[in-house]
């Protein structure tokens, strides 16, 4: 049977990185971008972090431990607070421009923050780092890139199409 070291270095390196951000797929309007670029960054940082705790696990350091795994829980605190911010803006958005597919990309959205929202109580109770790496390195990533490409690639051309500002936001 692996041991837990092990499955994480497999998680590990089929995976890389968390995502490349000049990979992500270019949406019409400016103020979705730079909230996509922004999570991303934070994403990263929270992957960094997540193998840092793993190398200080090894070195048997409790201290050193368990600072590392007090600033995963911050940064998923605010990777919450960023993910918020971003589908309000965007369920925003769609309902300022009457956007025909709001129930799908609002439930989408639901659904997402339910299950980071479920992480992040798993993560406080059990600190179980394999399945928070499966999910930052693996689940996320492949949802982000498919949310992006589809969902919010159609609301903001439709929102362009209807006359917003591809530079503004929604709360002008
Ligand atoms: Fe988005
Ligand atoms: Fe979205």
């Amino acid at each position: 049977m692996a041991s837990p070291n092990q499955t994480i270095d497999k998680t590990i390196k089929n995976t890389k990185t968390v995502l490349d951000a000049n990979n992500i797929p270019k949406v019409d309007i400016d103020f979705m971008n730079n909230t996509h670029f922004e999570e991303l960054e934070l994403v990263e940082k929270l992957g960094k972090q997540i193998l840092d705790y793993q190398t200080l696990s090894e070195t048997g350091n409790p201290e050193n431990t368990q600072a590392s795994e007090q600033a995963i829980s911050r940064l998923l605190n605010n990777w919450l607070e960023h993910t918020i911010a971003h589908f309000e803006r965007e369920n925003k958005l769609m309902q300022d421009t009457g956007f025909p597919a709001y129930p799908v990309h609002a439930s989408e959205h639901e659904i997402a923050l339910e299950k980071l929202k479920n992480l992040i109580s798993t993560w406080e109770k059990n600190k179980d780092i394999v399945q928070l790496a499966d999910y930052v390195f693996t689940f996320w990533p492949d949802w982000f890139n498919t949310h992006v490409n589809t969902m919010d690639m159609m609301t903001a051309k439709f929102a362009v199409m209807n006359g917003f500002d591809p530079h503004g936001t929604p709360d002008q």
